[in-house]
């Protein structure tokens, strides 16, 4: 049997102070159950021993949703702009997590971060036919006729040509749903652009499995559930 603190401090992301501080504020869970002090004296064998929900227990890889607020950019560092990263504790700024997908500084909404590299790829390669979807307001309406250019896959004036898209138009004038295959730099704003209605709001709502926790406010992330780590599993 070995203290709590020690054991946690022991995996190096902690010191012996700052895992005091983790279990006064209630962030450390031991086999499921939120532990009351660092002196606590456990077995390490089997232990499930969790800092904000995240196994501590030497697993390979991490798998966090973010809810991206406008803002932060879409990178692990940046010298003049805060990084989605800066919306994690220190000891999660330090594990290798980056970006699955990026989102514009101004995009909101569902984001992955993890350090698992092939899960990434698999997720983002055009080729894997990973629909991610996007709620957006245009300056304007949409109409049929964006529709059905979104649908045949539109060739930009700066000759970037896009696969065939999805957009749904929502009953509110100028809001609808666009589904992309790939993630071009701006492709929403520029294929929008193209056809003369700027987009003025765009929120990611889901890619492939994902979706959104809309209970996660707006800055806030959580580790994934077993049920989505399963349905990501399954992308092969
Ligand atoms: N398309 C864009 O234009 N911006 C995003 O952030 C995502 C998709």
């Amino acid at each position: 049997m070995e203290r709590l603190d020690k054991i946690l401090a022991g995996t190096g992301r902690w010191s012996r102070r700052e895992v005091k501080e983790l279990v006064r504020a209630g962030r450390v869970s031991v086999n499921g159950v939120t532990a009351r002090s660092p002196e606590e004296k456990w077995d390490r064998a089997g232990l499930d021993l969790r800092v904000d929900g995240v196994s501590v227990s030497g697993e390979k890889f991490l798998y966090l949703m973010l809810h991206k607020p406008a803002g932060y950019v879409s990178a692990t560092e940046d010298p003049r702009q805060p990084t989605v990263l800066d919306l994690l504790p220190p000891h999660l700024r330090r594990v290798g997590l980056f970006p699955a997908g990026r989102l514009d500084g101004d995009t909101e909404g569902l984001m992955l971060l993890t350090n698992d590299g092939p899960l990434a790829h698999r997720l983002l390669s055009p080729k894997k036919h990973v629909d991610k979807t996007y709620f957006v307001r245009v300056a304007g309406t949409l109409d049929e006729d964006d529709q059905a250019a979104f649908a045949a896959g539109m060739v930009l004036g700066d000759g970037l040509a896009c696969l065939p898209a999805g957009l749904e138009a929502l009953p509110a004038p100028g809001e609808g749903i666009v589904t992309l295959r790939e993630g071009k730099y701006h492709q929403i704003k520029r294929m929008l652009a193209a056809r003369g209605k700027p987009v003025v709001y765009l929120k990611r709502l889901t890619m492939g499995p994902l979706t959104l926790d809309e209970s996660l406010p707006q800055g806030s992330w959580r580790p994934l559930t077993p049920e989505e780590l399963a349905a990501l599993a399954a992308l092969g």
